[in-house]
This record gives C-alpha cells, sequence and structure tokens, in this order.
C-alpha cells in the first residue's frame, strides 16, 4: 500500500512551507517542498544560459539534476545555493518554467519518489491535484495578497535578501495571476481539499487545524 500523504497547497506566503514542514517533523514523516525543486531547475537553466520558455532544455535538464537537501543546505551539482533559490527572483522564474507542460511532466518522477513510508507532508501547487491525487487529507491555504506580501518582505530582510513592499504586492499578484490561469496543473483548490485561510491566524494554529482533521480520518 502506497504511504499516506498529506497534500498542502496554496498561493505564496499563505504558510505552506512552515505548516508542511512542522507537521512533518511532528508526525516523523518525510517533508517535500515542491516549489524547491521548480525554483532549483530555473536556477540550474538559468546558469546554463537556457531561456525560461526553452522547454525542451529545461526538460531534458530536470531529470538529470544535480541536487542535494542537507537539512536547509540545498547543494546544486555540489554548490551550496540555498539562498539563491529563496530569491524572489528565483520565485518568480520557477512561475514561468512551471507553465511548461513538458518541465511538469518531467519533474513527477522525481515529485512522487518523496512518497515513502511512514508517510509524505507535501506542499506547493499541485500536490492534491495531480502529483498526489489519492492523498487522504487535502489542504488549501489562502491568505490576503497584503498579508503575504508582507510576510514574504519580512522573510527576505531576515535572509539578508534584497526585498521591496511595493515590488512585492505587485510581483505576487503576477505570479498568482501566472500560476492560476497557465494550462496545465493551474493553482487552485481541489473538489476534495479543507480551505483554510491563515491572514489572521498564526503557524501553529494552521498546524493544529491540519493535525484535527489527520487525526479526524485515521490518517496518524
Ligand atoms: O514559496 P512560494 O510559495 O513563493 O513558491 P514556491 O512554492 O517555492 O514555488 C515557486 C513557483 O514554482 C510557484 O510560483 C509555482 O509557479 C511553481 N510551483 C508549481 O508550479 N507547482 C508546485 N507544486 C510547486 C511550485
Ligand atoms: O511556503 P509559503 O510560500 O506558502 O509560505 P511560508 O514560507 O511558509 O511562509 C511565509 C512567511 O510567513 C514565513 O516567514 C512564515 O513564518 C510566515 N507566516 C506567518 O507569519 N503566519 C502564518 N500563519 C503563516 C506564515
Amino acid at each position: 500500500m502506497n504511504a499516506p500523504v498529506i497534500a498542502i497547497d496554496g498561493p505564496t506566503a499563505s504558510g505552506k512551507g512552515s505548516v508542511a514542514a512542522r507537521i512533518a517533523a511532528e508526525l516523523g514523516w518525510h517533508y517535500l517542498d515542491s516549489g524547491a525543486i521548480y525554483r532549483i531547475l530555473a536556477l540550474a537553466g538559468l546558469q546554463r544560459g537556457f531561456a525560461l520558455d526553452d522547454e525542451e532544455a529545461l526538460a531534458a535538464l530536470a531529470p538529470a539534476l544535480d541536487v542535494k537537501f542537507d537539512g536547509e543546505t540545498i547543494r546544486l551539482d555540489g554548490a551550496d545555493v540555498s539562498l539563491d533559490v529563496r530569491r524572489e527572483t528565483t520565485g518568480n522564474a520557477a512561475s514561468k518554467i512551471a507553465v511548461l507542460p513538458a518541465v511538469r511532466a518531467a519533474l513527477m518522477a522525481r515529485l512522487r519518489a518523496f512518497r515513502q513510508s511512514p508517510g509524505l507532508v507535501g506542499d506547493g501547487r499541485d500536490m492534491g491535484s495531480v502529483v498526489f491525487p489519492d492523498a487522504p487529507l487535502k489542504i488549501f491555504l489562502t491568505a490576503s495578497a497584503e498579508a503575504r506580501a508582507d510576510r514574504r518582505y519580512k522573510q527576505l530582510i531576515e535572509k539578508g535578501l534584497p526585498a521591496s513592499l511595493d515590488s512585492l504586492v505587485q510581483e505576487l499578484r503576477e505570479r498568482d495571476a501566472r500560476d492560476a490561469m497557465r494550462a496545465v496543473a493551474p493553482l487552485k483548490p481541489c473538489e476534495d481539499a479543507i480551505l483554510l485561510d491563515t491572514t489572521l491566524i498564526s503557524i501553529a494554529e494552521a498546524v493544529a487545524f491540519v493535525l484535527r482533521h489527520a487525526r479526524q480520518r485515521g490518517i496518524c
């Protein structure tokens, strides 16, 4: 039998990463930050001088990516790219390559391989809709655009990365629109997802909400 999956999807800075990582730690399950994979592929493509719409080259690169996750550290081709991966420019580049169907298809096996016993908490845009459609619990997080821009701004400043609140609001709206309008795996809650607006609640409250539902369903 397949290991159980808790799928946590939502737009940028809705809190998916923080919530998913804490749940995985609490349950002792594996954690998949699927956005990081898209970000790393975008970074690798840019490093090789590929255009962000070069579907063929990017899809060919996907299975060959030399990536290592070591705690908080991400290594690409042996180099520490942990900070570069978190840049907003990388997030925007990731969202551009994420519209390409061949790229999404090429990453699928890589993403599904994270599903291992005793269970997986995966966060992204299409964890519940496409990658793990049989996940026994699907959560879709939302939050107001202003709250999300504010969170992302604080997060970038904390890491010492460049950030401007005005451009973040603008970029966040553009990225939301690109993610939601694309033909393949668009950002939207699937019918069996439970919605949670995190604008006014803490990460701890969101974690407790998800765990309550997981226990009610008997999956942990
Ligand atoms: O952390 P944040 O929500 O800003 O972004 P992310 O989860 O790191 O994802 C970066 C971009 O990758 C998103 O804007 C999506 O376009 C794309 N992505 C996707 O298409 N499907 C996923 N499962 C995860 C990310
Ligand atoms: O993964 P995603 O882009 O959806 O968001 P995140 O990286 O988990 O959260 C973005 C920032 O918002 C982090 O610094 C979180 O600590 C913060 N956050 C918050 O203050 N309150 C929440 N309810 C959720 C996230």
